[in-house]
């Protein structure tokens, strides 16, 4: 079988709490073979060299190339390095994108340009131009893009996708979800780009709820309001982290998202996050209510949890990502984090693996399924981006998405 390369460009928090652990998950069982990170800074790849519940406890015998390599110039910087390194890989391996939203485009662009299967996390782009451009630029090479919505493989959301579509809950009229990160995210290498020109909260997470509503009911947004409070980061950087955004659907619903990076660092979990929708079918409402962050575990150790934002009392969550100990060797990674960066990659390999005559059929059959977000199937998504990016950087006004080939965001 195919043993595609993969090559991580960002070393940053979602590499380190989801992907590499998930990819080296797959490198166990013999899915993919040899993995590279490449960063900005040689320190971030030492960093997670370093990592000893990763590479001690988790994977012994796993490791990456780094580049730049900090065991030659732990100093090294270079933001360009990218380039290179994609441009020496054999074509049609994958490329994951795991660097701040508003260079993702960029970084696209470059792999699909060397031939490469890419996998972007969330949001794919901040524009609906740029998704169209990395959709044709795909297609005419008939390779798989894949975003990286980790929410569609929780088994809630498919549960509760497949009860709408099956007309339990009639239609979604009203709704409200959050997504609170701690406060302690300020701290971190966020202070250097979570910037008012580049993303805010409701970009950064509130997109995985928009994305949820549209998986579980297939409504389409058309408009967004997002008003945003700027507040200032350590190092002096100000950043919109707290925004409170409104959706309106094409069937006239409304969604409420409020994000933040001010979940206190004392509150047990990582976040607070849930949503929670109203429905009709015209005579009866229906409900659902899904609590995100916590599943009924309580722990209280006799220590502080040695790791960021770490607390004595803790309400982990077995669902999205955690290691546990099947018998080895080292532990598995386990949740919906891991299954979506499996489904990913095991997508990319099928469209690979394939004739090279049946790959675009199959990248249509991957499209029609709509379980996998790629640009085609979730360009909603995109929309959704510039017009939240629009409005918040015009007081809340509302953006309105106008239907049309392509879609045209206007502020109204
Ligand atoms: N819930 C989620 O789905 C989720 C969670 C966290 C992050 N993310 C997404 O992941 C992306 C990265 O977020 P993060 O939390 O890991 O951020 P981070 O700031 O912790 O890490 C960013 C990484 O990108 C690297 N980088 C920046 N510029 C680069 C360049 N020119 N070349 C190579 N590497 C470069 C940095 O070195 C760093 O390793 C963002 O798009 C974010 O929205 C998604």
């Amino acid at each position: 079988m195919l043993k595609p390369q993969i090559t991580m460009i960002g070393g940053g928090m979602i590499a380190h709490d989801q992907i590499l652990p998930s990819l080296y998950q797959l490198q166990r069982q013999g899915a993919i073979g040899e993995i590279t990170v490449c960063a900005q800074h040689a320190k971030t790849l030492q960093a997670l060299r370093d990592n000893a519940m990763i590479h001690q406890r988790a994977f012994p015998g796993h490791s990456f190339r780094a580049v730049p390599d900090p065991a030659v110039d732990a100093s090294a910087k270079d933001s360009l390095a990218y380039r290179k390194v994609i441009a020496a890989m054999p074509p049609r391996q994958i490329v994951i994108v795991a660097i701040p939203d508003q260079l993702h485009h960029e970084v696209i662009m470059t792999a699909l340009r060397h031939d490469q299967h890419v996998i972007a996390v969330k949001p794919l782009v901040l524009t609906i131009a740029h998704a169209l451009e990395i959709e044709r630029e795909a297609r005419s090479r008939n390779l798989f893009v894949g975003v990286e919505y980790h929410k569609r493989f929780d088994d809630r959301s498919l549960l509760a996708r497949r009860r709408y579509r099956e007309g339990m809950f009639g239609e979604f009229k009203l709704g409200t979800a959050r997504l609170m990160e701690k406060w302690y995210y300020r701290h971190s290498n966020f202070q250097n780009w979570f910037t008012p020109e580049n993303s805010d909260a409701f970009t950064y997470i509130g997109c995985h709820y928009v994305d949820f509503v549209h998986f579980v009911t297939g409504l389409i947004p058309t408009a967004v309001s997002v008003y945003g409070i700027k507040d200032k980061f350590p190092n002096g950087n100000e950043g919109y982290l707290w925004t409170d955004a409104r959706v309106l659907w094409n069937n006239g619903a409304c969604l409420n998202v409020q994000n933040t990076l001010s979940f206190p660092d004392e509150a047990p979990g990582s976040n607070t996050q849930g949503i929670t929708l109203y429905f009709s079918d015209g005579e009866r409402g229906a409900w659902l209510d899904h609590s995100d962050q916590y599943r009924g575990i309580k722990y209280c150790y006799t220590r502080r949890l040695n790791t960021d934002g770490g607390t004595t009392f803790h309400e982990p969550s077995t669902e999205y990502f955690q290691y546990i100990d099947l018998g080895g060797p080292g532990l598995s990674c386990t949740g919906y984090g891991f299954r979506s960066v499996d489904q990913l990659v095991r997508a990319a390999i099928r469209v690979e693996s394939a004739g090279v005559g049946e790959r675009a059929a199959l990248l249509k059959e991957i499209d029609d399924a709509e379980v996998i977000a790629t640009p085609s199937n979730s360009s909603y998504n995109e929309a959704v981006m510039e017009a939240g990016r629009l409005s918040i950087l015009n007081g809340g006004k509302l953006a309105v998405i106008e239907a049309g080939d392509p879609p045209r965001v206007r502020l109204e």
